[in-house]
């Protein structure tokens, strides 16, 4: 799980490229590279994840409600975007250096994992999953059933996924940015639009819809109305598989 370790960190360790860019400022493209074959299997610009969010990133948001949760959000466009149509947006990281340069923006974000005790727990009306961010600890399922549990009853979950539909890929990556400089490993995932809406219902949201905008694939989810424990999901679920009694 992430924040385990800092070598697990996200593109931390080695040469630490995502954090030489955060604290330099400087733009550019990093690269996700999966450690098994060498192959470069995503890009980031990050121009474009570190200024202010586009169409798409609008789009995504909707008409989301507040208060809006922005898991890994790095220098924090998406919290920025966000505070303005939801009443309150906070940015979660565990890159110390993300959350500098998003408070350094007046964004409100904690250097926190996911995985750790977070504020507002069960009272979120929206958690946003952005680039990619469904890959984060490499389980996509365990992160959507934390995700569900961060969400207030109703509440929202935003998750952009990868075009290739049917893609699930856990792996370990590392990022590498243009001169070559490369962070240690780290479990990452990489998920299509359709894995995510199966992992969704899976997590027990509700009405998985994909949503496109431009070349980018958005699904959106819906935390039970009732937060079910796992317990009094069981008995919900051998209650639903119950064969109907026929009286005498
Ligand atoms: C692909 S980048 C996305 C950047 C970001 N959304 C933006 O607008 O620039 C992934 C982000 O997730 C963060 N991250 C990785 N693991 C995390 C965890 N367990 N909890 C919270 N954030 C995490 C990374 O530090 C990084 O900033």
């Amino acid at each position: 799980m992430w924040g385990d370790s800092d070598t697990a960190r996200f593109a931390a360790g080695g040469a630490d490229p995502y954090t030489r860019m955060l604290e330099e400022g400087s733009d550019g493209v990093l690269r996700l590279r999966r450690l098994s074959s060498g192959t470069i299997v995503e890009e980031w610009d990050f121009v474009a994840l570190g200024g202010s969010a586009d169409g798409d990133d609008v789009a995504a948001l909707g008409r989301c409600e507040g208060p809006l949760l922005d898991v890994g959000c790095g220098p924090g466009r998406m919290v920025r975007a966000a505070a303005e149509r939801a009443s309150a947006a906070m940015g979660i990281d565990v890159s110390p250096a993300a959350v500098r340069r998003a408070r350094a923006h007046g964004t409100p974000a904690l250097e926190r994992s996911i995985f750790d005790r977070l504020p507002l727990e069960g009272r979120w009306r929206t958690v946003l999953l952005m680039d990619g961010n469904v890959g984060i600890g490499g389980d996509p399922p365990a992160l959507l059933e934390r995700c569900r549990d961060l969400l207030a009853p109703g509440g929202a979950l935003v998750i952009e996924a990868d075009p290739d539909e049917d893609l699930d890929e856990r792996s370990l990556f590392t990022v590498v940015d243009a001169a070559g400089l490369e962070s240690e490993a780290f479990p990452w995932a990489r998920v299509g639009w359709r894995t995510v809406m199966r992992a969704a219902r899976a997590a027990g949201l509700s009405g998985p819809a994909h949503m496109r905008s431009g070349e980018r694939h958005f699904v959106r989810a819906v935390a039970p109305r009732r937060p079910i424990s796992t317990a009094a999901a069981a008995t919900q679920t051998a209650a639903t598989h119950r064969p109907t009694s026929t009286s005498g």
